[in-house]
């Protein structure tokens, strides 16, 4: 037994990490940057904090990398974070497959046109591992209230069909027609200074623990990462129980 926990670092329970990726913009203009130069140096971080999530033993780490609200931004700025989707799948890709992590975007991503979607499918495709060290879930062109309308669509459409009964809609039902693709956040870290959620994974956090941070995401390091999972393993997680 000792043996295991040493080799786990979070007592062998696996758990499942969200992270809003906040504070990109404020960063670069704080050092005299342009924005896209924020998101730049985000992407180098987050090459960081999965390489930490793999060496952590977490289960899955689940990233608010572009929202349904974000299509309001600048052309200039979403078309460089365009560009960097694809150029960091590209650079970092060899790298995944290595490490045995499994690529999984979801969200409304036919809006960012053929080019990104191609390139999402061919690295999914790659890193389609069975038995993977971690799952890389990237929130693209998501947003959580999207995502609930979609979910009554979908299951509305089935019982007009008659495929599921009305009386048969429940709770697993309502996840696994989600397009989130883990059910429970045990996890949610913020970056960057504010304390709401802006419309992130509204169902599967119901009973996340939550991590607000200052820091600017650029500037985050594996160091906070593994304070939040340290801080994490502290709290008491009652679950409305009397213990
Ligand atoms: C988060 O950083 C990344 C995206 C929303 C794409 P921001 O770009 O929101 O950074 P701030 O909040 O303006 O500093
Ligand atoms: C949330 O950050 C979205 C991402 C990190 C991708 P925003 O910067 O868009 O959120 P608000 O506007 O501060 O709520
Ligand atoms: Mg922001």
């Amino acid at each position: 037994m000792a043996i295991n926990a040493k080799k786990n670092p979070l007592n062998n329970k696996r758990i499942n990490v969200a992270i809003i990726m906040d504070g990109n913009g404020r960063w670069a203009l704080k050092n005299g940057f342009n924005i896209s130069k924020g998101h730049k140096k985000g992407v180098e971080v987050v090459r960081k904090i999965v390489e930490e999530s793999i060496k952590q033993n977490v289960a899955s780490l689940t990233l608010y990398a572009f929202s349904s609200e974000n299509w309001s931004r600048p052309k200039k700025e979403i078309n460089a974070i365009k560009s960097l989707v694809i150029s960091a799948i590209d650079e970092q890709i060899p790298e995944l497959i290595e490490q045995k992590v499994r690529l999984n975007f979801f969200g409304h991503l036919e809006d960012f046109g053929e080019k990104i979607i191609n390139k999402i499918k061919s690295a999914e495709a790659k890193t389609s591992f069975k038995k993977a060290k971690l799952d890389l879930n990237v929130a693209l062109g998501y947003g959580g209230k999207q995502d609930i309308l979609d979910i009554v669509k979908d299951i509305s459409a089935k019982v007009l069909l008659k495929e599921i009964k009305l009386k048969d809609i429940n709770n697993e039902i309502i996840l696994s027609a989600s397009s989130v693709p883990v059910n429970n956040i045990d996890l949610l870290i913020r970056t960057g200074g504010d304390k709401r959620i802006s419309n992130f994974l509204l169902l599967q956090i119901a009973y996340a623990e939550l991590a607000f941070i200052e820091k600017y995401w650029p500037d985050f390091t594996a160091e906070d990462f593994r304070a939040c999972l340290d801080n994490f393993k502290k709290v008491s997680r009652r679950f409305g129980k009397r213990i």
